[in-house]
């Protein structure tokens, strides 16, 4: 059931390539049209939307941040993301022009399940993005995007959250195409682009050996920094968690930009440091930015392993170790970039004699609140 490998964990995150191409499958067409009919959501109700609010908790609520990057920038429309339990509690803006998503892997975390009857209350509408066909938060909403990953059995999360930002992506472009926003056009590429990304997933998993080897190296480790800026800061965010609930070792993730702000006194002699690399051919000067954010941590002294995309010479002046992952688009590079770092955090706690499907004082869905 393993599928010959030694634990759920690493089976699921080989099992990523078929989660994201399985949530894509039959979702749009060749000319670039996406049909979410199961959405059943009138196109007029989503016109009417001017505000998104993504719920959700952990792992789940950094692809919602993902999200937020990639619909704002596509849809035009305001996407805030909030931690469910936050959510509910301090007298949240909601109408029934507000779209709640809802992103949950088991469809039964109750500080989720209760962030979304408050916003129902309040006459928002519902839309849950699930892996578990059936389960309550679905059963509740006005409209379900089932993610496709297949059950995921280790506690952790991996193949659910390629799955989620691969449904929020998916969401984002349904909804540019039903307003019929300028950016139309694009669609097509996009979509283009996201189905060329389970093979390039599959090449990442396929030169994984270093990231692994560097895991099983670096046992003795007793603080990991995470750094990322634009999507890459969900991904650190994701990254940090993966080595704290696997390998119960201290690890944090920052925005590169906030390094200055206070985080970069943490900075030692051999503190290990994993930045995201954005694309250099991406907007602005973001990979300048971030190239820059390495140079100052390595001055300090930080040990940094780089995760930068293919063809990136640059960075290989500023790294102890680079792990290259195949070009993509800024926006979509999550579902590549995440993956080293799950690899790295799966291998790290397998060295240290961790049980990765079962990590302590955890539970694969939380069911209260
Ligand atoms: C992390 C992890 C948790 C879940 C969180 C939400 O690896 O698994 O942080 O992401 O408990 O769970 P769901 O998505 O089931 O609502």
């Amino acid at each position: 059931e393993k599928g010959g490998y030694d634990s759920f964990m690493e089976k699921e995150i080989n099992d990523q390539p078929q989660a994201v191409a399985d949530t894509l499958l039959g979702r749009f067409d060749a000319d670039g049209r996406l049909t979410l009919d199961e959405l059943r959501v009138s196109p007029e109700a989503l016109k009417s939307i001017n505000k998104i609010m993504v719920l959700a908790c952990g792992t789940s609520a950094y692809a919602g941040q993902v999200a937020k990057y990639a619909i704002e920038h596509w849809c035009r429309i305001p996407v805030e993301v909030e931690l469910s339990h936050e959510f509910r509690y301090r007298d949240p803006i909601v109408d029934s022009n507000t779209l709640i998503v809802a992103i949950s892997q088991s469809g039964e975390t109750m500080d989720t399940l209760m962030a979304v009857r408050y916003a129902k209350e309040q006459g928002a509408k519902i839309l849950a993005i699930c892996n578990t066909n059936g389960s309550t938060i679905p059963r509740e909403a006005d409209a379900v995007l089932y993610t496709h990953a297949g059950p995921e059995i280790a506690v952790a999360s991996t193949k659910a959250f390629l799955a989620q930002i691969t449904a929020t992506y998916l969401l984002g472009l349904y909804l540019a195409q039903v307003r019929g926003n300028k950016f139309q056009g694009e669609i097509r590429d996009i979509l283009a682009d996201l189905a060329k990304v389970p093979a390039k997933i599959q090449q990442v998993l396929d030169s994984a050996g270093s990231i692994k080897e560097l895991g099983q190296l670096m046992a003795g480790t007793s603080s990991v920094l995470f750094l990322g800026r634009h999507v890459g800061f969900p991904v650190a965010m994701e990254g940090a968690l993966k080595l704290k609930e696997l390998a119960y070792i201290h690890a944090e993730g920052f925005a590169a930009g906030e390094l200055k702000h206070g985080p970069i006194a943490l900075i030692e002699e051999g503190q290990p440091v994993f930045v995201v690399v954005p694309s250099p051919r991406g907007r602005d000067s973001l990979h300048a930015k971030v190239v820059s954010n390495i140079q100052e941590i390595r001055a300090r002294g930080a040990k940094t392993i780089v995760i930068a995309e293919e063809g990136d010479d640059a960075v290989k002046a500023y790294a102890e170790h680079v792990f290259y992952v195949p070009e993509t688009p800024t926006l979509l590079a999550p579902l590549l970039t995440t993956v080293p770092l799950q690899i790295f955090a799966c291998a790290l706690a397998t060295a240290k004699g961790f049980d990765v499907d079962q990590p302590r004082n955890l539970a694969k869905s939380v069911t209260v609140e």
